[in-house]
């Protein structure tokens, strides 16, 4: 691994930690799906344990970091410098029903700054990192955003609105109406943190999803802007953080993909 800084292997240690257990759960949750109760139960437990897994290990490692959880929401000194933002499981769903795409992930923010991701993916061990100044990496490779910039041969990834995401339904339909007429491949593949990975990695030259969570999104920001990439907001807005609709790509198709994503909210 070409990331060496002690913030990076702390991230990469906790996440290895925390997997180890995930992946063992994930294979108890492929024989519960046939059970008539199924696993919801026992996922929400494999959920919160990997959470007090990481919070353990980033805690005993940096005590004087803050720290946003998914479950737990934000602990530790609010007023410190450093802040860990972990999501414990991205992809519940797909881990719910089996489905082996999933990740932890981890990003550190620095007086509000993100200055260092890492997402792993333990089903295919490919552990993203990237620093702030020192590149993305996945395992040893060093990563570049793709160099597509014709639509027409672009495979772009999403999240679509369901559920819990009243109103935004008629929007996504538009923005989908839209892009599908342009791109090569459009995809849902259910674990944001991992999307924002692969445009980092080259693997999708775009990607758009409505109201992602910090957690979802702070270690791939890091991730998408070392290799190179641009992610922002669609109505503009500078916090990354903050709700609304989350954009990344190459440089050569962000402005294009804005232009086609522009909805009434
Ligand atoms: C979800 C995943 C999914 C995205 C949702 C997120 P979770 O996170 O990242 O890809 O579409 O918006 O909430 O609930 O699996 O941690
Ligand atoms: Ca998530
Ligand atoms: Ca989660």
């Amino acid at each position: 691994m070409a990331l060496r800084s002690a913030n990076i292997t702390v991230m990469m240690q906790a996440a290895r930690k925390a997997a180890r257990h995930l992946v063992r759960d994930f294979g108890e949750v492929e024989h519960l799906q046939v059970s008539i109760k199924g696993p919801g139960d026992y996922v929400s437990a494999a959920d919160r344990r990997s959470e007090q897994i990481l919070r353990q290990e980033l805690t005993r490692a940096r005590p004087g970091f803050g720290l946003l959880l998914e479950e737990s929401g934000a602990v530790g000194d609010h007023a410190a410098d450093h802040r860990w933002i972990v999501d414990p499981l991205d992809g519940t769903t797909n881990f719910l029903h089996a489905v082996p795409h999933f990740a932890i992930s981890i990003g550190l923010e620095r007086r509000g700054e993100l200055v260092a991701g890492v997402i792993y993916d333990p089903i295919k061990d490919e552990m993203f990192g990237a620093e702030k100044g020192a590149g993305a990496y996945l395992n040893d490779r060093r990563l570049r955003v793709s160099r597509r910039s014709e639509l027409a041969t672009c495979l772009i990834g999403t999240g679509i609105p369901v559920l819990d995401w009243p109103g935004r339904q008629q929007g996504f339909a538009t923005q989908l109406d839209r892009l599908s007429s342009e791109v090569a491949g459009i995809r849902r593949l259910g674990t944001a943190s991992l999307d924002l990975a692969y445009v980092a990695a080259g693997r999708f030259d775009g990607f758009w999803e409505y109201d992602l969570k910090p957690w979802d999104i702070a270690a791939g920001i890091v991730l998408v802007r070392e290799a190179g990439g641009l992610v922002g907001r669609l109505d503009g807005e500078p916090d990354l953080l903050g709700r609304g609709t989350l954009i990344a790509s190459n440089s050569v198709l962000y402005e294009r993909l804005v232009e086609l994503l522009r909805v009434e909210d």
